[in-house]
């Protein structure tokens, strides 16, 4: 079959196809735990069931606006109130199937063919494939564990062009753990802004932070929305990623063009969806808390057992759900990259990881701990066994 040339430029997701190949040995009677994939073992809050059940009773599950249900925009805006201070209506709001697909839409309604976008590595694995997708230009800047992965206005300041359209910026970061301070994201911003550049801040992870506090780029005011939007979801939260639900807020027209990306794409989200993820906005703000402290003392068991891995630094997070650890130490002779590292792993001790080469940076492996204690220690004694 010929396939487009778009088609050809995309690869798959590599976090997506370790979890598949782990669940495929499992399928086959192995015993792999997945310390893969970027999902709570937690189920959501019961009011986000009873939600779901009320409105599959109902009957009134039919199409919805593509841009999704007033009252789950109004949930939204409530909340961005209410954590950040930020005073937003409904035309600021678009919801989609996930924070993946707002970011991906975003992307499409902001990038003409050409246009470059900067991605700080280590990346989330979706990044490039997305403006890719949009005909956009991935350019990367490489990041470094002494600073802690943070990019830095004079980062930017070497990257950026004249053709420079969008900065991709996750805080909490999705492999790294890392969360930027509120005179960072305030500088990124002024240098955005400066600039003419999107930031398009990815801000997934905003409730699972375990130290130091969290700054969104709401907090800095509405007047952001020339040159910023943020985007994020109830999946990390709220233990959802199944329902997928997530959001974009932004300047109206921005909002607006997402809006009829997905009138044509894939029209409204999942409507039982939209139900449950109102009640996850208006009734469940404790439900972050409980999960925090899970994470925290999971996060701790990690630290301590992979400090005892031969070969292994592990850098400690200070948000989200994983652990990247530097497994430079480890290479060598016996394996010649983190990708063969991990594929050793998952063969003998029945442990999937994702490599570092995933996420734009060899000689790491990711290590989430989203995972239950009990998985989380047999998983990291099986590697320490394997690899002594
Ligand atoms: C950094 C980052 N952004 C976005 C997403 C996507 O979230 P969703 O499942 O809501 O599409 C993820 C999920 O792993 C992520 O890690």
């Amino acid at each position: 079959m010929r396939l487009s040339e778009l088609a050809g430029k995309i690869n798959p997701s590599p976090t997506l196809s370790l979890s598949a190949r782990a669940r495929r040995m499992k399928s086959e009677g192995k015993d792999v735990i997945a310390l893969s994939a970027g999902e709570l073992d937690f189920p959501p809050p019961r009011e986000v069931i009873d939600a779901a059940k009320r409105a599959l009773d109902s009957g009134d599950i039919r199409y919805t606006a593509a841009s999704g249900m007033p009252a789950l925009k109004q949930a939204v805006c409530d909340r961005y109130r209410r954590k950040y201070n930020l005073a937003i209506s409904l035309e600021n709001v678009v919801i989609s199937s996930g924070a993946k697909h707002s970011l991906a839409n975003v992307l499409l309604a902001l990038l003409n063919p050409g246009d470059e976008v900067i991605i700080p590595v280590p990346y989330w694995v979706s990044y490039p494939e997305m403006v890719k997708l949009a005909g956009g230009k991935p350019v990367f800047v490489r990041t470094s564990p002494e600073d802690r992965f943070k990019l830095t206005v004079e980062m930017l300041e070497n990257a950026a062009t004249e053709k420079t359209r969008v900065l991709m910026l996750n805080s909490p970061n999705n492999p790294t753990g890392t969360v930027y301070t509120r005179d960072e994201i305030e500088a990124i911003y002024r240098f955005a802004r400066e600039r003419g550049i999107v930031v398009l801040a990815d801000e997934i992870y905003e409730d699972l932070v375990f130290s130091g506090g969290f700054f969104s780029f709401a907090q800095i005011g509405g007047e952001i929305f020339e040159n910023v939007v943020i985007v994020s979801g109830v999946s990390k939260t709220y233990a959802m990623t199944g329902w997928r639900i997530g959001w974009a807020v932004g300047h109206p027209e921005l909002i607006a063009a997402v809006g009829r990306i997905q009138a044509h794409q894939t029209s409204n989200p999942c409507t039982v969806s939209q139900y449950a993820s109102i009640a996850a906005l208006n009734e469940c703000d404790y439900f972050p808390k409980m999960v925090v402290e899970q994470i925290r003392r999971r996060r701790q068991i990690a630290l301590d057992m992979l400090r005892k891995i031969p070969g292994f630094k592990p850098i400690e997070p200070d948000g989200a759900f994983y652990i990247f650890c530097d497994v430079s130490g480890a290479l060598g002779e016996r394996f010649a990259s983190s990708t063969e590292l991990a594929g050793y792993i998952l063969e003998n001790a029945l442990v999937a990881a994702v490599p570092g080469e995933a996420f734009g940076m060899p000689g790491f492996l990711r290590i989430s701990i989203a995972a239950s204690e009990e998985q989380i220690k047999e998983a990291l004694a099986r590697i320490k066994s394997v690899l002594s």
